[in-house]
């Protein structure tokens, strides 16, 4: 059985489960069972009972109902099935879920259509597992059981604070000062001496295999599953010249932008706190769980990257770096701030004190002291940028533009639309702070906002024009950016795509009499189809505009004086993957290109509406047939029914499909 389960393994190596695999698992699950060895259940009745592990809560609201297959959580809301709380719980996409629940069943599975390229790749990471696996073991028993460890490391890491308890917990291990012990070892275990050197465990030199971290305390580094994609190896002895911690280089499992230290004993926690802390090094994190601190993670004291922030974005919206008082520090996390505001997360900063970190900080104060520090000192990171840059400028009035230009630029980052009203608030905020008008920020602000859509528009053309390419281009469909595509995919971008092809294209011709926007109005486009009214509003606002005689560009739209229009406009002009993925998805349907095909593509996302609607309706209308017992009535709702399916099928007709059930 493969065991490609972390998440950022999988986005490496595109696997597809057999649909004959799937259906095994899914007849095995147990949700009881399953659930049960994460949460302590209790029998009440025909459901079971426990305390929620997705909440803090003292006395039991989180039910199991084994008939049903499903649990819901009565004091936060949370449900779902089986597969869902691992996913939830777990922090693992669906696949990995599966991957779980096939090796808890013993279940084999078959994986389909897996290129020879991709089956090599996967057998690679799957024995840099097993000899990572084996290494942390080793170095371990070398820690824990080896008189040369016990002096060397053991007294080291217990000079430093470090409980057994927590050193255990954390897998640390030590590599002795030998030159090649483990890699005697490792060859005599019938490790092939290729797959040690790409696990940076063994180097060669002048024709010898010789350990790479001799002398060292190792930290492995686990994914999200706990299995050890990588290790630091840090130095004992500080009089050397040698690097301070020697890291695994970048291999099949080993991906440094993706790893955040100690996600994997950080998930659980980051969820109950809805926080993730952020320190730099190994050593804060594991001192700081010692202390009872769990939500906390390392960045490896680089700035951050997209893909470690989107980690973080995936458990929790609210990031607080704690960092070292020191200037280097903070400038690395500032790098990082644009991108962390995009990602829509909001980001706090806690400096420490006086040369310490947070692992020497925590260690002098105590825990208490220590979370007391964290709340009283916890700063909002622009704002915290923006004093940092004025105090720099002093009376100097020219670097003061400056400044409200960079921090402009700075909250036009936040740029979601859910994020609106915190946007504003930032822009009331800092005005307040360098004493300029509210308007005048406020018009700057939007200005860079300008700029961005301007720029992505003529950069627009060279943009995926179709699912199929914007998909081709996007990884395979597991771990995070599975998720992401849902997201995107979701029904509300089928309401924008139909107003974002009514924006581009209205004013296009349909035929030699009417244009788009006359063949879209005659379509009954009617406010049920659209969950969202905000997108159903700027459709009303075009109709004004061309009943009026005015011709309604994007522009328009883009630049319009009310805000929420302008940043709506903004969202959904910016958004690339414009066709109906669902639509093809479901109903195998073709998929329209842009531009030279605009009619189709007004048919074909007017037509999702349209068909979802009416799904919609055939939905209703079984669950009332259902619960209908006269007679008379029945007959009604099936003729109802009959006829939804024929509008159905002729809706699917119009879009020149076949249906296949
Ligand atoms: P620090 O120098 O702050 O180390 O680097 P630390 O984790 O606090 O270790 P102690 O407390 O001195 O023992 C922060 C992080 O930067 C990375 C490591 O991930 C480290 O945890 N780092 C640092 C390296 O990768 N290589 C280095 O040579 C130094
Ligand atoms: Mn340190």
């Amino acid at each position: 059985m493969s065991i490609c389960t972390a998440r950022m393994d999988c986005l490496l190596l595109p696997v597809m489960i057999s649909q004959q695999s799937i259906q095994q698992i899914l007849n095995r699950i147990d949700i009881i069972e399953i659930l049960g060895e994460f949460i302590k259940l209790k029998k009440r009745g025909t459901n079971y009972l426990g305390l929620c592990p997705f909440h803090n809560e003292k006395s039991p609201s989180f039910t199991v109902s084994p008939a049903k297959e499903i649990y819901k959580c009565f004091g936060c809301g949370k449900s779902g099935n089986t597969i869902g709380f691992l996913m939830e719980h777990e922090k693992i996409s669906y696949v990995e879920a599966l991957r779980w629940l096939a090796a808890k069943y013993h279940v084999e599975l078959e994986e389909t259509e897996v290129s020879p390229e991709v089956k090599a790749i996967q057998q690679v990471a799957d024995s840099l597992y097993i000899v990572n696996s084996f290494a942390q073991k080793y170095f371990s028993k070398a820690l824990l059981e080896t008189e040369h460890g016990m002096d060397i490391g053991l007294s080291y890491l217990k000079q430093r604070g470090f409980q057994e308890e927590i050193i255990r917990k954390f897998q640390l291990g030590f590599s002795p000062e030998e030159k090649n012990a483990f890699a005697r070892e490792a060859i005599a275990n019938q490790f092939n001496p290729e797959l040690l050197l790409k696990s940076g465990l063994v180097v060669s030199r002048y024709d010898e295999y010789l350990d790479n971290y001799r002398g060292r305390i190792i930290f492995p580094i686990h994914n999200n599953t706990g299995k050890v994609s990588g290790f630091g190896a840090r130095i004992i002895k500080t009089n050397d010249k040698a690097p301070k911690y020697i890291n695994t280089p970048e291999n099949e499992i080993y991906v440094k932008s993706r790893i955040l230290y100690g996600s994997y004993f950080a998930r659980q926690a980051i969820d109950k706190n809805d926080e993730c802390l952020l320190v730099e090094g190994y050593t804060d994190v594991i001192s700081l769980h010692q202390a009872g601190i769990e939500n906390v993670v390392a960045s490896g004291g680089t700035s951050l990257t997209q893909d470690q922030l989107r980690l973080v974005k995936k458990y929790t919206s609210n990031l607080t770096i704690i960092y070292d008082g020191d200037t280097a520090g903070v400038k690395a996390a500032l790098r990082g701030l644009d991108m962390a505001l995009e990602e829509g997360l909001n980001v706090k900063l806690v400096l420490i004190p006086d040369k310490e970190d947070p692992d020497s900080y925590v260690n002098k104060v105590g825990a208490a002291a220590f979370r007391d520090f964290v709340a009283v000192n916890k700063k909002d990171f622009i704002l915290f940028q923006l004093e940092v840059s004025l105090k720099d400028a002093g009376a100097d009035s020219s670097r003061k533009a400056a400044i409200v230009n960079q921090i402009a630029e700075t909250i036009s980052r936040i740029n979601k639309t859910e994020d609106f009203t915190k946007q504003q608030d930032y822009i009331r905020r800092c005005s307040e702070i360098m004493k300029i008008e509210e308007t005048g920020l406020n018009a700057l602000v939007n200005k860079f906002i300008r700029e961005r859509v301007a720029k992505s528009a003529q950069g627009s053309f060279k943009e995926p024009f179709t699912v199929q390419e914007a998909t081709d281009q996007m990884p395979p469909e597991t771990g995070e950016d599975a998720d992401m595509l849902l997201l995107l995919f979701k029904d509300e971008m089928q309401e924008r795509a139909v107003v974002k092809a009514l924006i581009e294209f209205g004013v296009k011709e349909w035929n030699e009499e009417k244009k788009v926007a006359d063949y879209f109005f005659e379509e009954m486009i009617e406010e049920d189809l659209f969950d969202n009214k905000q997108l159903y509003d700027l459709i009303l606002m075009y109709k004004k505009w061309y009943d009026e005689g005015i011709e309604p560009t994007p522009r328009n739209f883009l630049y319009h004086e009310d805000q929420q229009v302008s940043r709506l406009s903004v969202s959904i002009m910016d958004f690339p993957y414009e066709l109906s993925f669902k639509w093809k998805e479901e109903y195998e349907m073709p998929v329209a290109t842009r531009e030279d095909m605009y009619k189709e593509e007004i048919i074909s996302t007017l037509g999702y509406l349209k068909l979802r609607k009416i799904k919609r309706m055939i939905a209703q209308n079984q669950q009332d047939l259902e619960k209908e017992t006269i007679a008379e009535k029945q007959l009604v709702l099936i003729q109802t029914h009959q006829h939804l399916k024929q509008l159905e099928r002729e809706l699917l007709k119009q879009a020149g499909t076949v249906i296949m059930r």
